[in-house]
């Protein structure tokens, strides 16, 4: 039915793109560059994209494009008629399952973006640049307006979910998708002339090969699959929603291409910043909200271009996680004929319960390792766990 077709095939790029295009290549590109040295890993990461994610990519929308369902349906499908097992089926699953998953902690740190709008606006209270760090141990210490905005933003993405492909996930990404690139553009133009552009680019560009090690090699390739969203069951469904007229190979390239390109972008936004203030660039999870803060406070039109690039983080985290909420939801249709409706409440349920187990992670349980007993996983928080299967395990 029309209800399952994109309208065009720029609807379904464009789609693609900011299913892509989310935390992962914000938040999460710059700090593990930042971590892991810089140009070199920048390198490994390009031919990561190229050698790795971009076949899984092809594969996964020619998947869904013949298999015509929600991934495990289209898993089995595509096994079936190729005279292979329908145990195949269990790759659909599990993919279906990992984004499920992200979906829950995704939620979460989209909620840190839309607490760090106002924030940033508000000029973080008046704190001094030493001060503003702080506010983010401040946040992780609690729980209640975490999960205030955890909530917040799963309810957004179920709202969109629940209607339909055209009525709600094609709107909204027509509307941020260029929104988002026009603020990117800003934000860079900013940076160029508020930061240091000069070490910034030439710290995400200058391969220093001594810094290479296979940490740096993994690091790569778990970005990669998560940046372009393969491994998480959303591309085989919004391969399966495809029109018939599309090229997937083109389409492959473009989202490859543009998902990059954005992670890219992002550095440039980022790293002028810090080298300009100081701040360091191996900073972690923390980088853009505690390090990139410090500098807003002390730049001039901080208030203003903080708001700003916390406002495209969030546009950036909603276009993926409507993404990713997607196959679940095409499965309860698929396999229980729950309306799309019920198949978000249900699902956004146990997702957002899941979500605040994250929550508690950092906070009120963060001494708690479930499980512990085993030696690998002694000192992971739930998160953490949950991280580690998605991320080192399941995509993989
Ligand atoms: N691909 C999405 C991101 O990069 C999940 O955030």
């Amino acid at each position: 039915t029309s209800s399952r077709t994109w309208s065009s095939g720029l609807t379904f790029i464009l789609a693609a793109v900011g299913a892509a295009v989310g935390l992962g290549n914000i938040w999460k590109f710059p700090y593990v560059a930042g971590v892991s040295g810089g140009g070199a890993f920048v390198l490994i990461y390009l031919v990561c994209v190229v050698a790795v994610a971009i076949p899984i990519l092809v594969a996964e929308l020619l998947i869904g494009r013949c298999g015509k369902g929600s991934p495990p349906v289209a898993m089995r499908r595509v096994a079936e008629s190729s005279g292979r097992s329908s145990g195949w089926s269990i790759v659909g699953y599990m993919g279906m399952i990992v984004g499920y998953l992200i979906a829950t902690y995704y939620s979460v740190i989209a909620g840190w973006t839309l607490i760090y709008i106002g924030k940033a606006a508000n000029g973080f209270d008046g704190a001094s640049a030493a001060e503003v760090a702080g506010q983010f141990d401040e946040l992780l210490a609690d729980p209640t307006t975490m999960t205030i905005w955890h909530t917040v933003f799963m309810l957004l993405a179920l709202f969109i979910v629940g209607r339909g492909l055209r009525g709600g996930i094609e709107r909204v990404v027509k509307m941020l998708m260029p929104a988002l690139f026009v603020m990117m553009l800003v934000m860079i133009g900013y940076s160029a002339v508020a930061g240091d552009f000069g070490a910034g680019l030439s710290f995400l560009f200058s391969f220093d090969f001594s810094k290479l090690s296979g940490a740096t090699v993994l690091n790569a390739i778990g970005q990669a699959f998560f940046s372009i969203s393969v491994a998480m069951g959303l591309m085989m469904v919004y391969g399966a929603y495809v029109p018939k007229d599309v090229s997937l190979t083109r389409s492959a390239m473009i989202i490859a291409l543009a998902d990059t390109l954005i992670a890219l972008l992002a550095g440039l936004m980022i790293f002028p910043i810090v080298f300009a203030n100081g701040l360091d660039p191996a900073d972690g999870p923390g980088l853009i909200f505690k390090t990139l803060p410090t500098a807003f406070v002390t730049m001039p039109g901080g208030t203003v271009f903080g708001a700003l690039f916390f406002l495209l983080l969030a546009f950036a985290a909603v276009t993926s996680i409507i993404a990713i909420i997607e196959p679940i939801v095409a499965y309860a249709e698929d396999r229980w004929h729950m309306s799309r409706k019920l198949g978000c409440a249900v699902f956004g349920t146990i997702g957002w319960a899941i979500g605040v187990l994250s929550v508690l992670s950092f906070n009120l349980w963060s001494d708690v390792a479930p499980l512990g007993m085993f030696d690998v996983f002694a000192g992971k928080t739930f998160f953490d766990l949950i991280d580690y299967f998605t991320a080192n395990i399941m995509m993989p």
